[in-house]
Formats: structure tokens, sequence, C-alpha cells
């Protein structure tokens, strides 16, 4: 397979993410996957490999149309994957795993709302849950695109969470922050009910974190 520095460059840095995720423990076993743009197409993780045994040639490219090269097999994800870098163009990498307490959350079907202020970094005042659907279906990437309207991460209904970004270390970040929220969250849901940050506030926050650099794909 040939192919250019920067396309190798991309293969492997989707590599690395996937055992950065592992190490993080923001990952369950293979259920994790990530693409990246690329040309007019994207790189995603091949379905049920090891990340340990992942090899660039492995990182399946694939065309908008859902086209990729025969005998290579994509995450059984890759239709969310697709669609979100179709329908976002502020979006060039997308992360998607099953951390513990996003996942919890998830299987409550509840959203996370203001109760940190990090949440601007999501993009909004809360991170929404998107509908269950079946796990690498249509229907499931229609919920998570439109969860994610407005927004950089999203939960899915007894299932995980998604995170985006501009770049694939936002992304990364994004996701074990969306995993911090979460465990906040689920902690404060032991005390009683959180007192929540009003939107206005979030927005405050959303617009002091692009003056810092911080947020915003
Ligand atoms: P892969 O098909 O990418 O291995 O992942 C399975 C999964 O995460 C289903 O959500």
């Amino acid at each position: 397979m040939s192919m250019t520095a920067d396309e190798l460059e991309k293969r492997q840095a989707i590599i690395d993410a996937c055992r950065r995720m592992n190490a993080l423990g923001i990952n369950q076993g293979t259920s994790g996957n990530i693409s990246l743009r690329h040309d007019d197409g994207l790189l995603i993780t091949p379905t049920s490999v090891p990340y340990d045994a992942m090899t660039p040639d492995q990182i399946v490219f694939m065309a908008m149309d859902g086209s990729h090269a025969s005998g290579q097999k994509p995450s059984s994800e890759w239709r969310f994957h697709r669609d979100i870098l179709k329908s976002r163009d502020d979006v060039d990498a997308v992360v998607h795993a099953h951390p513990t307490y996003s996942t919890i959350l998830a299987i409550m079907g509840m959203d996370i709302p203001p109760v940190h202020y990090m949440i601007a970094a999501a993009g909004g005042d809360s991170i929404r849950c998107a509908p269950y659907a079946t796990f690498g279906s249509a229907e499931l990437s229609e919920h998570a695109v439109r969860a994610l309207e407005g927004r950089l991460a999203c939960l899915l209904d007894h299932h995980g969470m998604i995170a985006v970004g501009r770049t694939l270390d936002k992304a990364m970040w994004l996701a074990v922050e969306v995993e911090t929220l979460a465990r906040q969250y689920h902690g404060c849901l032991q005390i009683g009910k959180p007192p929540l940050l009003t939107s206005a506030e979030i927005e405050r926050v959303r617009q002091r974190m692009a003056g810092y650099g911080m947020s915003e794909g």
C-alpha cells in the first residue's frame, strides 16, 4: 500500500490515540473507534482489532459515499463517523468510546446538565444523550448527528459517548473531559440534586475559553 508521509502520519496518530484511550481508561476492550478527515474522505479504525496489534495499513480510507478498498474492514460505527464528518465542516476528528461514567449516565438516558463550567468546552450548556438505536445503524447515526448539533460531544443511550474536534488531540482531550464531567455529575447525584449554572454563565465561560485558546473544536 503506497501512501504519502502525511497519510502515514495520520494513520499512526489514530493508532496512538487508540492506545492512549486504553492508557487513560476511557475505553473498554476494542469498543472504541476513531476517524480523521483525509482528502475527500476519512481514515477510520478497523473493526474489532486490538489496539496493540493495530498497524497503519489496517486503518481504512473511506470515501464520503462509504466505499473503501475491498478486503478492508472499517469500524462497525463508520456511518456516524462518516455522517458527522460529512455534515460538520468545523470537525475533522471523531472519537467514540464506552467510558464507564459516561455510559452509566447514557444507560439512564440522562443528558449532562451544567454542573461544572467545563461543560462549555463541549459547546453549550449540556451534553445531550442521543436516543438508543442499534450499533452501526443509520438510525443511530441520525440520532448522533442531531445530538451533536451546536455541540462537540454527546452521549449515546445504552451505549457510550462521542467527542469531536478540529484536531484529534482536541477530540481526545474533550473525550477525557466528558468522562470527568460524567463522573462529577454521577458523584453529585449520590448526594442529591446538584445546583446548576445558568445558560448565561455557560455562554460567558464559552467566550472566555475561546479567548483562552481552550475550547471549540
Ligand atoms: P468496532 O467495530 O470499531 O470494533 O467497535 C464496536 C463498537 O464500538 C460499537 O459501538
